[in-house]
């Protein structure tokens, strides 16, 4: 970006405030945000009148009020596909290492007490094969989850509002759901591949979660607002569920201490937003975010347009 155009950076990784944003956009006709970055509508309005496009590092776009930019004039873009293959691959690490209890596992040997040895029940986990997965949402990342989870000897079953091409259900051997409810009743591993947005905030509500089948996992590499993470850390307490694996958690309070005490009974996995941190992943990001830049200023259409909800 330094090379191709006359760019200003924050170089900390400590995200600016509204009105550091505002100041450091003078000048400036692209903003080049990530996931840390809030762009309501207050801060769209205050913008400088020069900048015209947002080009977002990164898949999802919940940071951004992406209708009120549009209503502004703005043209956003985001980095897809790039980051696919290596979320995908984070969403299957978590789903096996939850059941077979990798990072609980991982610490033995490194405790303060001696390792007593094998024995027949030592470690006894679950098994994966043979059991059900409920995708939720089989767009790009819910389908390379999948592809990845018929490996494993998981059947494939998902909820989305559309149904996907027969040729892709018969590819992943897939059941489409119409009804979520009716689904989360009928799989062992429910993984969440929905973005955020107003229709899909708490769509593991605790309606919902109560209704998983007994012994079921949970697993979340999308956003946290997806689930209703109170009755979750309920449903795991009361021995409904078996547990859960999420990369991203609500923290903008802290974390709820209630979730990472059962992660310190290994009941629970948390990782730290980190799905698609790979080099290679950041790589090809900054590379699309290029792209969505020049091709814009070019006065063309920028391959990564994000539109409203409902807008083609
Ligand atoms: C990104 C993500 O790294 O792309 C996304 O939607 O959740 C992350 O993996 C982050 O959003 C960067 O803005």
């Amino acid at each position: 970006m330094a090379t191709l155009f006359d760019a200003s950076f924050n170089a900390s990784d400590s995200p600016l405030s509204a009105d550091q944003l505002v100041a450091a956009l003078e000048g400036h006709e692209v903003l080049v945000s990530s996931i840390t970055d809030r762009i309501d509508a207050d801060l769209l309005g205050r913008l400088p009148a020069g900048v015209r496009l947002i080009a977002q590092f990164g898949n999802g776009v919940d940071n951004i009020d992406v209708e009120a930019a549009y209503r502004a004039g703005l043209t956003v873009t985001n980095t897809p596909s790039v980051l696919t293959e290596d979320t995908a691959d984070m969403a299957v690490m978590l789903m096996l290492a939850l059941p077979r209890r990798l990072v609980e596992g991982a610490g033995v040997l490194l405790g303060d007490e001696a390792w007593p040895g094998w024995a027949p029940t030592w470690m006894l986990g679950r098994r994966l094969r043979g059991k059900s997965l409920g995708i939720v949402g089989l767009g790009r990342i819910g389908t390379a989850v999948a592809a990845r989870a018929r490996a494993f000897g998981l059947s494939i079953h998902y909820f989305a509002r559309d149904r996907r091409p027969p040729a892709l259900e018969e590819m992943l051997e897939a059941t489409w759901w119409p009804d979520l409810d009716a689904m989360l009743g009928a799989v062992d591993i429910v993984s969440l591949h929905t973005p955020h947005t107003r229709d899909t905030y708490h769509i593991l509500s605790g309606e919902r979660l109560a209704r998983m089948r007994k012994d079921a996992y949970v697993v979340n590499v999308s956003r946290p607002e997806l689930i209703d993470e109170k009755a979750l850390v309920a449903e795991i307490r009361s021995g409904h569920l078996s547990g859960a694996a999420l990369d991203v958690v609500e923290h903008r309070h802290g974390i709820n201490p209630d979730l990472l005490s059962l992660a310190r009974e290994n009941r629970v996995i948390l990782t730290a937003h980190m799905a698609s941190a790979t080099l290679e992943a950041r790589v090809e990001m900054g590379e699309t975010v290029i792209v969505n830049i020049r091709t814009f200023m070019d006065g063309h259409q920028p391959p990564h347009r994000v539109l409203p909800d409902g807008r083609r």
